[in-house]
């Protein structure tokens, strides 16, 4: 980061912060709160779910500010009206296609700004089959909000595996393997990172699915077992 410091307003109180911080960081030096959804400290910011936006020098955009950098001077605004309001439509969005009932965290967003669960009836919704491929965990991207952190930590971010990506386009897009494979098939390593760092219940140990499932703790032993790899032939 540049050594240059610059100096803006975050609500009217004044920030000085290196040349090359982001909005999101500078308010937290201020202690400002702006929510977030697919910003997480350890992944590369892409500015996807725009539940982060703030008003800058009452801009025709508003602005994401996990990936918009602080300018000099800028007055910067948190929390008016024109921002409430663009937060609970995409909130209100999210929710009418995706399901949200484990996402604690963005369901007290949703109470935050007293978003409408009805605001979009008859909306198309996300649904996709529960997929329990391998012993570890259990994916349900209808659980799902497209945030990329997996696929981030699965890739640079983290470890370098690259067992996840995204298919189709649009509406459609979701989570999956390279070819689709089921997880046993693919490089996943079974590291834990992505399940660790998804903030809804699209990804879940399986351990916790089967407490969930009613499953006894045998049962769950069993299934939590790793296949045996079969002897090698000798040649
Ligand atoms: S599975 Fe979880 S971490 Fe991955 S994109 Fe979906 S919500 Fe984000
Ligand atoms: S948290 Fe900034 S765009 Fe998602």
């Amino acid at each position: 980061m540049s050594e240059k410091m610059i100096t803006l307003t975050i609500d009217g109180q004044p920030v000085t912060v290196p040349e090359g911080t982001t909005i999101l960081e500078a308010a937290r030096q201020i202690e400002k709160d702006i929510p977030i959804i697919c910003y997480h400290d350890a992944t590369t910011s892409n500015g996807l779910c725009r539940l982060c936006v703030v008003d800058v020098n009452k801009g025709r955009l508003l602005q994401p500010a996990c990936v918009a950098q602080c300018q000099e001077g800028a007055a910067i605004e948190t929390h008016n009206e024109r921002v409430e309001r663009s937060r609970r439509t995409i909130l209100e969005m999210l929710d009418s296609a995706v399901d949200l009932s484990q996402a604690p965290e963005i369901q007290a967003q949703f109470h935050d700004y007293q978003a409408d669960p009805e605001r979009f009836p008859g909306a198309k919704r996300r649904d996709h089959v529960e997929l329990d491929d391998n012993p570890f965990y259990i994916r349900d991207y209808s659980q799902c909000v497209l945030c990329w952190r997996c696929v981030q930590v699965c890739a640079e971010d983290a470890q370098y595996t690259f067992a996840l990506t995204l298919g189709e386009r649009g509406f459609d897009t979701h989570v999956t393997t390279l070819f689709d494979l089921g997880m046993m098939d693919s490089p996943c390593v079974f590291c834990g990172q992505c399940v660790g760092i998804c903030p809804t219940g699209a990804l879940k140990p399986k351990v916790e699915w089967g407490l969930e499932q009613g499953f006894s703790a045998d049962e769950i032993r069993q299934m939590t077992r790793r296949p045996r790899r079969k002897p090698e032939a000798e040649s």
